[in-house]
């Protein structure tokens, strides 16, 4: 187990298009028990493989939820989930705006508009199908992530650029 490197724009792996992962051996369990010690030791919310220099499709999600001082949920809690080849098959036609950062992109925050709800199809670390719906939080993180995949950073979908915010704060999602 160790914490892998994770690489910053202007690095041309955040712009390839990752490749399916087709082998389930080991190897690929060593590698995902590797990012997730990678999340864990950072202040966020997601990450992709191609953050950690693989150009290969695997995404993870974890929220141990964050409160304010008044005890509300600024972000709720997700439990892990690794998902191997994610595919979004359905997208809401509502449409929310929330802030995004990403470890790829230090310390710049902007808004990001994307559809509410989203349906997904995944294999699991055992390459077994799962299908999920999320929304919320849940849906924000997957279509951040499956961007990765995608070559696509968020600063890409921050529509009005004046809006990107350059900060240094450990509290917002970042992925
Ligand atoms: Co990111």
């Amino acid at each position: 187990m160790s914490i892998l490197k994770i690489i910053t724009i202007p690095d041309k792996k955040l712009r390839e298009t990752s490749s399916e992962v087709t082998v389930f051996d080991k190897k690929l369990l060593d590698f995902i028990d590797d990012m997730i010690d990678t999340l864990r030791s950072k202040p966020g919310l997601g990450l992709a493989a191609p953050q950690v220099g693989a150009n290969i499709r695997i995404i993870l999600i974890e929220s141990r939820g964050v409160k304010d001082e008044d005890g509300n949920v600024i972000y709720e809690n997700i439990p892990l989930k690794v998902l191997i080849n994610p595919e979004i098959t359905k997208f809401s036609r509502d449409k929310i705006e929330m802030e995004e950062g990403c470890f790829s992109v230090p310390n710049v925050f902007g808004p990001v508009t994307r559809p509410k709800k989203i349906k997904v199809t995944a294999q699991d670390r055992h390459g077994k199908k799962i299908s999920i719906n999320a929304s919320g939080l849940l849906s924000r993180v997957i279509q951040h992530e499956v961007d990765h995949l995608n070559g696509v950073l968020f600063i890409d979908l921050v529509e009005d650029k004046t809006k990107l915010r350059e900060i240094r704060t450990e509290e917002e999602i970042q992925g």
